[in-house]
């Protein structure tokens, strides 16, 4: 039997031998980056969480015999992706895989601006920032790759996730844009577009889903994508539900999409009636 190490590997031979993840200790990045632990590429874990990255990268260090480095950077912050690409200069990285992410739901109007505010930090700047960093890292050694979480969200607006769908966009544009612009550069880009995946994002955001995706079936099609499409919608779930809108006008996807947020925040509803003795 040939060892890990010397068995040929598309994705440590083209994205090899570091990659970062951000959103790392939870969910499709934590999935992800045991993917590219079993590829054999080396990892920076990056997240808030560092007690939880650390027993991760312990963990991942002794199933497959890769490097662990972890990062606690907050990355809402306006200096956290900056942190994060410093931490990893000295490092020959091919790979980044922007997971951090977080959503909120509801009315618009009755949410609160701070943490709207800290969603545009992490979803959108602290992606922008980080794509800037290491593309131009991967122009200049002729080969490297991003990886963008966007949502199948955002491919309209969405009621009671007004917000969160519009950082959904803005990822899948910058994705979709820097995969066709980087390319003569080396640097293949994709945007993942999951559905409803199970992880910790349903909690935070207030939502409940039904059927879910798996992190790991998301992290699979997303890394089998990387290099091969420009945009990639994970697993059959997520094709389903875009797919089924596709003869839509947008106004009427938008109007769909509001009444699937109105269900999945319908238990928020009825809990305020109760406290309002509504
Ligand atoms: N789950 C879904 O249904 C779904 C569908 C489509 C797209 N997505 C996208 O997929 C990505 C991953 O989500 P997930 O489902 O894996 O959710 P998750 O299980 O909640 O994981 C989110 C990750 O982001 C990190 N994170 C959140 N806020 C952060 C901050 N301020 N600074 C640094 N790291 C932060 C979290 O770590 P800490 O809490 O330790 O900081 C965690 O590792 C997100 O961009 C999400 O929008 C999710």
């Amino acid at each position: 039997m040939v060892a890990r190490a010397e068995r040929p590997d598309r994705l440590r031979e083209r994205y090899g031998p570091w990659a970062v993840v951000t959103g790392a200790s939870s969910g499709i990045g934590r999935a992800t980056a045991a993917r590219l632990a079993a590829s054999g590429l080396n990892l920076v874990l990056a997240a808030r969480s560092g007690a939880i990255l650390d027993r991760f990268a312990a963990l991942l260090a002794a199933e497959h015999g890769v490097e662990v480095r972890t990062v606690a950077v907050d990355l809402a912050s306006e200096t956290g992706a900056i942190e994060l690409e410093r931490a990893t200069r000295e490092l020959d990285v091919g790979l980044l895989v922007a997971a951090a992410g977080f959503g909120t739901s509801g009315s618009f109007l009755d949410g609160s601006l701070a943490a709207e505010l800290d969603m545009l930090g992490v979803n959108c700047r602290a992606v922008v920032t980080l794509c800037w960093h290491f593309g131009r890292r991967f122009a200049a050694r002729g080969r490297g790759g991003l990886v963008l979480m966007s949502s199948i969200v955002g491919f309209q607006g969405m009621p009671y996730a007004a917000h969160y769908a519009a950082t959904k966009a803005y990822v899948q544009a910058l994705g979709e844009a820097l995969a066709v612009e980087l390319r003569p550069a080396g640097v293949d880009v994709v945007a993942s577009a999951p559905g409803p995946t199970a992880s910790g994002f349903a909690e935070r955001a207030g939502m409940r889903m039904g059927q879910a995706l798996t992190p790991a079936a998301v992290a699979e099609g997303t890394l089998a994508a990387l290099g091969r499409r420009t945009t990639v919608l994970p697993g059959f779930l997520s094709k389903l539900l875009v797919y089924a809108l596709v003869p839509l006008p947008r106004w009427a996807r938008v109007r769909v999409m509001g009444r699937v947020m109105a269900g999945m925040t319908r238990h928020r509803r009825a809990a305020d009636a109760v406290f309002h003795g509504g």
